[in-house]
């Protein structure tokens, strides 16, 4: 099957496989995803981050494939600056959420969405490598082997390609704390073992923590990493909207500290996520 038929770069053989538990949870909040966190204003902070970071990396005509692309919206950003984007997810709701946003939005050259799970990104036929991949917001976290992911991007990306990846990070701070001051403290520390069960509307699945050393030992030999930047680091977990919402100064302070925070060595690992650039070195 041609997954891309504007810009005819990948091509996979579909399948009857189920895809993971992850997708079917995702499928199940699909509908409320963008209210509940793309437009919320701390997924809206942690995003800006994101999209700084990505206009710095990948330039118009470049080629992006997108993991985990959710809903569409990073996608649609990079669209409009010139971007070409193949956007994959696991969740049949959260693409079907991203094509019809793309009808109200109409960027110049189109995203392709389509669902495919990351495990299964080893049977896209590409024509042309990328120029880079992308993948946002934790869709990395819910990968059990990271490494055989990395070695079919690496077949999937051109030499000099890079990768911009956001991970959930094992230690956060104020997770920590905050859970920690409720009395919670199996909820504070539930990152720390590097795994945990987590249920969406009555679906569970995995969710992975790996170390810093940890994915970036997983992408290597092919990527060395160049880049690290906090996100979420002053700026609370989304989970705490309603407190940000009631605290506008406040939150307004926190989001000027993170600037400054997101660089620093040690402590930007210790925020709600961290986001990781590679650059592929073969
Ligand atoms: C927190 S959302 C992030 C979505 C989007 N990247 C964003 O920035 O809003 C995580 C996404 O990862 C997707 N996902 C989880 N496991 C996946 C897998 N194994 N393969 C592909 N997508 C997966 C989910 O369906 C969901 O859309």
């Amino acid at each position: 099957m041609t997954v891309d038929g504007t810009i005819s770069l990948v091509s996979y053989t579909e399948s009857a496989y189920a895809g993971p538990a992850a997708g079917a949870a995702f499928d199940r909040i699909a509908h409320d995803y963008d209210r509940r966190f793309t437009d919320s204003l701390i997924g809206r902070t942690q995003r800006d981050v994101v999209w700084k970071v990505l206009t710095r990396t990948f330039q118009k005509s470049d080629k992006v494939l997108e993991l985990n692309c959710g809903t569409g919206e990073d996608a649609i950003y990079l669209a409009g600056n010139g971007i070409s984007v193949v956007g994959l997810d696991a969740s049949r709701q959260m693409i079907a959420r991203a094509k019809q946003r793309l009808q109200q939005k109409s960027p110049r050259i189109p995203p392709v969405f389509r669902e495919l799970p990351t495990e299964r990104i080893g049977e896209l036929r590409a024509e042309k490598q990328f120029d880079g991949v992308f993948s946002n917001f934790s869709g990395l976290n819910c990968i059990a082997d990271l490494a055989a992911v990395a070695c079919s991007v690496a077949r999937l990306v051109r030499p000099d390609g890079r990768l911009v990846l956001c991970f959930s990070t094992r230690f956060c701070l104020i997770e920590i704390l905050y859970y920690l001051v409720l009395g919670r403290w199996r909820t504070a520390l539930r990152r720390c073992k590097g795994h945990t069960d987590v249920t969406i509307d009555g679906v569970s699945f995995m969710v992975y923590y790996p170390t810093l050393r940890k994915i970036r030992q997983s992408f290597a030999p092919d990527f060395r990493l160049y880049s690290c930047t906090g996100i979420g680091v002053a700026v609370p977990p989304s989970y705490l909207e309603a407190w940000a919402r009631q605290h506008p100064r406040l939150f307004r302070l926190l989001r000027r500290l993170e600037e400054r925070l997101a660089a620093l060595p040690i402590l930007r690992s210790t925020g709600d996520h961290v986001l990781l650039c590679f650059e592929k070195v073969s």
